[in-house]
């Protein structure tokens, strides 16, 4: 299974913070915001990763990211133009994916829960597609399930004015090769998007939507906003000092799912001068 992660748009809610850096690469407490997708699908063993991101701000990303190789990775990198929707991803990454399944995460979206390895690792052979569902107090901000009293899905509605449940889906989508076909299928919606809920309702039509609901024990942040991106830096601060582990810390990841050894660990260490996050990597190494 391919990765992409979405890091374009013009983040225009967080201006002006927004205004002359990508979003994505906005601090979550200590660490870049792309980190934690990053982390997301590496944890799910996908080390083939393509980020699509705005045409300005692919330079930052490939300074920070580079081609991959350090965390055993291959990454590559294309620009979606205009902030055209999700469901575009698939257009622009259809190359890339060739003829294999695809998980697509979205980079301002941060995921921590207990066993949430096993869960991602259990959806890389997706037949059809694969998403998540996670109760919300503010649904219409988001695409949103529907499911009847024996929990089947029903619908699923791209920010509905009057959602018709609290469960809304998270920025992490797991496709069959499909989904290319389908993503060409997408007619622009009423705000001029091709939304990657018009993908998951071809899906759900076809029978082949598979809807998984998050429980309280998961952890899921957006970080579209001024607040929910505060929000998750201090969640992600206060977990971390708790625990003294790293939530999205890449070359732990990498090492963990077997990307890496001790050395690349111990090679990676120098990039991260004296931060916090170089300390901890050292230790990881000397702990080995
Ligand atoms: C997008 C999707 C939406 C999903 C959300 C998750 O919204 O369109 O279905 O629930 O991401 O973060 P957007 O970021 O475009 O507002």
């Amino acid at each position: 299974m391919k990765g992409i992660i979405l890091a374009g748009g013009s983040g225009t809610r967080l201006y002006p913070i927004t205004i002359s850096v990508s979003k994505q690469l906005l601090p979550v407490y200590d660490k870049p915001m792309i980190y934690y997708p990053l982390s997301v699908l590496m944890l799910a063993g996908i080390n083939e990763i393509l980020f699509i991101t705005t045409p300005h701000d692919q330079e930052s990303f490939r300074k920070l990211l580079g081609d991959g190789s350090d965390l055993g990775c291959k990454f590559e990198y294309a620009v979606q133009n205009e902030p055209n929707g999700l469901a575009e991803a698939f257009i622009i990454g259809e190359e890339f994916i060739g003829d294999d399944k695809v998980a697509l995460a979205l980079g301002d979206n941060i995921f921590y829960g207990n066993e949430f390895g096993s869960l991602l690792r259990s959806k890389i052979n997706v037949e059809g597609a694969s998403i998540f569902a996670y109760p919300v107090r503010d649904p219409q901000r988001y695409g949103v399930v529907e499911f009847d009293k024996d929990k089947k899905v029903i619908s699923i509605e791209e920010k509905p004015e009057v959602p018709k449940s609290k469960y809304a889906v998270p920025g992490l989508y797991f496709y069959d090769n499909k989904v290319v076909e389908y993503a060409k299928k997408v007619e622009p919606s009423d705000r001029g998007e091709k939304e990657i809920s018009t993908i998951n309702e071809m899906y759900l039509e076809a029978g082949e939507l598979e809807v998984g609901v998050m429980t309280r024990g998961m952890t899921w942040f957006d970080t579209g906003t001024v607040e929910s991106l505060d929000d998750a830096s201090e969640f992600i601060r206060v977990l971390q000092n708790r625990q003294s582990t790293m939530i999205g810390c890449i070359e732990e990841v990498a090492h963990q799912r077997g990307f890496i050894f001790k050395s690349g660990l111990q090679k990676s260490i120098d990039r991260y001068g004296k931060s916090k996050y170089g300390a901890y990597l050292k230790d990881i190494v000397a702990n080995l």
